[in-house]
């Protein structure tokens, strides 16, 4: 890298060099990062519940002012939480309903399954046997909508069954007591799937893929280079080359963006491993 372009970099300039495509809004990396930061929050403050025997979870407790201490911000995560939820439904529905906007429900930029998406699944895992060529992407690919749509049945199960322990003494005027129980044991059931499947399958998928590692920053920064955009999604820079509409951006992302995305990417993928160890003795010791 140049001169020129180091100082670029460092006040977030044009550099002539590498050109960017601009892959999320300013919304879009805020909303990752409530959903991010309040997942972390709500898996830090709901595991040791769900493990209370444990050594870990007993030393967290005692460090932090006890359970009770540890419930309350596990309840301050779950309104932010579902809050973010709200306005991105919310969010949606006026894009796509009342401003009619093309796209959002359906075809290369929705996030809503596509036949082409079952047809890349099968060519993956041919790809990952050796016996076919790796399929391309769209916009999003088949593992990118799985991830999204999970937080949607996540909430469903996980949300409606907190809310109802939370307030449990309005909802057992509904409905029969035993199923307070159930509720316990699908959250807690449930969070533990969703712990394990974000800092395992998700947090592999994103970031340690031979094409990210050891991170992936387009989440962050909301830019990918010209060159990382060509490989990872050549199906949506075909079409965009052919409709006329493929535009990059010379304005690199800042430096210092880029330094807090390596360090709160580095503390989360951190913080989910050691959490993904310490339940998975907890779990098979119990
Ligand atoms: C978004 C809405 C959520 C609400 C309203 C909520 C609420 C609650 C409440 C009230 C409890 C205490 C139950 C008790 O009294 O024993 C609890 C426990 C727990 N929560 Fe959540 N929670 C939410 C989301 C989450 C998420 C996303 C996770 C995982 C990342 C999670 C993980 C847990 C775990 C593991 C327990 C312990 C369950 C057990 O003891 O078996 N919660 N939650």
């Amino acid at each position: 890298m140049s001169a020129g372009a180091g100082r670029g970099e460092l006040m977030g300039q044009a550099n002539q060099e590498v050109r960017y495509h601009v892959r999320f809004t300013l919304g879009q990396r805020y909303l990752h990062g409530v959903l991010m930061t309040t997942f972390i929050g709500l898996a830090l403050t709901g595991l040791p519940l769900r493990f209370s025997h444990s050594p870990w979870a007993l030393s967290f407790a005692r460090t932090v002012g006890g359970f009770t201490a540890i419930l309350f911000f596990h309840k301050f995560c779950a309104v932010l939480l579902t809050t973010a939820f709200f306005i991105h439904l919310g969010d949606v529905f006026f894009r796509g309903v009342v401003k009619r906007e093309k796209g959002v429900f359906w075809g290369p930029n929705s996030l809503v399954p596509r036949g082409k998406d079952f047809v890349d699944l099968y060519q993956h895992v041919r790809w990952f046997l050796w016996l076919g060529p790796r399929p391309k992407f769209d916009r999003f690919s088949y593992w990118e909508k799985f991830d999204y749509w999970a937080v949607f049945w996540g909430m469903a199960i996980i949300g409606i069954s907190g809310y109802v322990m939370w307030f449990s003494s309005f909802f057992g005027r509904f409905i029969p007591g035993k199923w307070l129980n159930v509720a316990l044991l699908l959250h807690g059931e449930e969070a533990l799937l969703a712990v394990w499947f974000i800092f395992a399958i998700h947090f592999f998928n994103t970031h340690l893929r031979p094409e990210s590692f050891p991170m992936d920053m387009v989440i962050f920064t909301g830019k990918e280079t010209e060159e990382e955009f060509r490989k990872k999604r050549a199906v949506e820079h075909q079409r965009l080359l052919e409709k006329g509409q493929f535009e990059t951006t010379a304005v690199v992302p800042p430096l210092w963006l880029k330094n807090f995305a390596r360090i709160i990417g580095s503390v989360v993928i951190l913080t989910g491993f050691v959490l993904l160890v310490l339940t998975l003795v907890a779990f098979f010791r119990s």
